[in-house]
């Protein structure tokens, strides 16, 4: 295993926070031509969490708290924060950033914060910024947030799209540290040329009604399920290979992937061809459905509170997102 000398980014703390509402399957038959059985043999999802404005669960609401909950366990106060990164693609507004609004919302007076959109991915290509800020010597702690409230964008008429995402978010702290356990290495990657397979469409936009015609249409998720599918795994497994190369390590080192929750069928698919058997993936996706950006940071947090994780284990994380974008992290455990 690679341990490269220098300022090593270690994980010190983790923390995650979704809304109260779930949503179950049951309950989407209700409203679109949808059926448990069809979402739960497809995908794996039996509810997700959808948030509401009325109750404080806005993108930075989300943010904010499983944020709090990350620095509590590092040990850490709002003030240590040299910089703020939330990957996301439905901040509270089109500006500014939801990471200015997080800062506001924790006190963290001293950090520079700003987005990173990369689709479902965000939260691993901020990861890879923090991780490379810290190794350069710009900053010694960061905040890393990786969270979506997707259904602010859904077309709750569109079966194929509005049963498969929930809302939430996921968070690290990131530090500046030394020994083996920290992170290994991040890989990014993105694919322009396949943007249109998935998008997200504005809604009307405020246009002069005498410089061009009005036609009112909603936000929406747009996806080409079957190639976005294809795609995903062949992209995850690929960089999943070639970040367990880097570091000397195969899948049988492994302690724990945490995949994209997108589709347990695409998890599945990933963790056979990367030698990784289903006892070593975590999934939540039966509980969270897709959460974007949030998805592995909520699965890292549940799976450290829940006592899965241990000082030394070898982590792969690997995820996949609008862009298209893609990412692996593999991680020696710190906490
Ligand atoms: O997080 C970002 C990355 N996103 C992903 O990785 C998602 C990747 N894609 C997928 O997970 C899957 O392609 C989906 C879950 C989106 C769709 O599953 P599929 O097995 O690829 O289904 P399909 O799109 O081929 O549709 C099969 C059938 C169609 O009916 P016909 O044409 O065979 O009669 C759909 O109309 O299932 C129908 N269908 C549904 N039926 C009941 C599509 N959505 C639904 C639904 N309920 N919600």
């Amino acid at each position: 295993m690679e341990i490269s000398s220098g300022r090593a980014p270690v994980i010190i703390g983790t923390g995650s926070a979704w809304p109260q509402r779930a949503v179950t399957n049951q309950d989407l038959q209700e409203i679109v031509d949808t059926s448990d059985e069809w979402i739960t043999r497809r995908t794996g999802i039996r509810q997700r969490y959808i948030a509401r404005a009325d109750r404080n669960e806005e993108t930075s609401d989300l943010s904010a708290a499983a944020s709090l909950a990350a620095l509590e366990m590092a040990g850490k106060s709002p003030d240590d924060l040299d910089m703020v990164i939330v990957g996301t693609v439905t901040g509270d507004r089109p500006f500014p950033a939801c990471a200015c609004l997080v800062q506001k919302k924790i006190k963290a007076s001293r950090a520079a914060a700003f987005d990173i959109s990369a689709g479902c991915s965000g939260f691993v290509y901020s990861l890879s910024m923090a991780e490379n800020l810290i190794k350069a010597g710009q900053c010694d702690t960061i905040l890393v947030v990786g969270v979506d409230r997707i259904s602010v964008m859904l077309d709750w008429k569109d079966r194929a799209n509005c049963v498969l995402f929930g809302d939430g978010a996921g968070a690290v702290v990131v530090t500046a540290g030394e020994g083996p356990n920290r992170i290994l290495s991040t890989h990014i990657r993105s694919d322009g040329e396949c943007w249109d397979m998935l998008y997200g469409e504005y809604g009307t936009p405020y246009v002069h009604p005498g410089l061009e015609p009005m036609t009112p249409k909603p936000f929406h998720v747009v996806m080409e399920g079957n190639k976005v599918f294809k795609k995903a795994v062949s992209s995850m497994t690929a960089l999943s290979q070639k970040a367990l190369e880097h570091n000397g390590l195969t899948g049988k080192d492994i302690t724990m992937l945490f995949p994209h929750q997108a589709n347990m069928r695409i998890i599945s698919a990933l963790a056979e061809r990367v030698d990784i058997g289903m006892d070593r993936v975590y999934t939540n996706i039966d509980r969270f459905g897709n959460t974007s950006s949030g998805s592995i940071p909520i699965a890292l947090d549940e799976a450290h509170r829940l006592g899965k994780l241990r000082k030394g284990d070898l982590i792969l994380m690997v995820t996949f997102g609008a862009g298209i974008t893609w990412g692996a992290s593999v991680i020696s455990w710190a906490i």
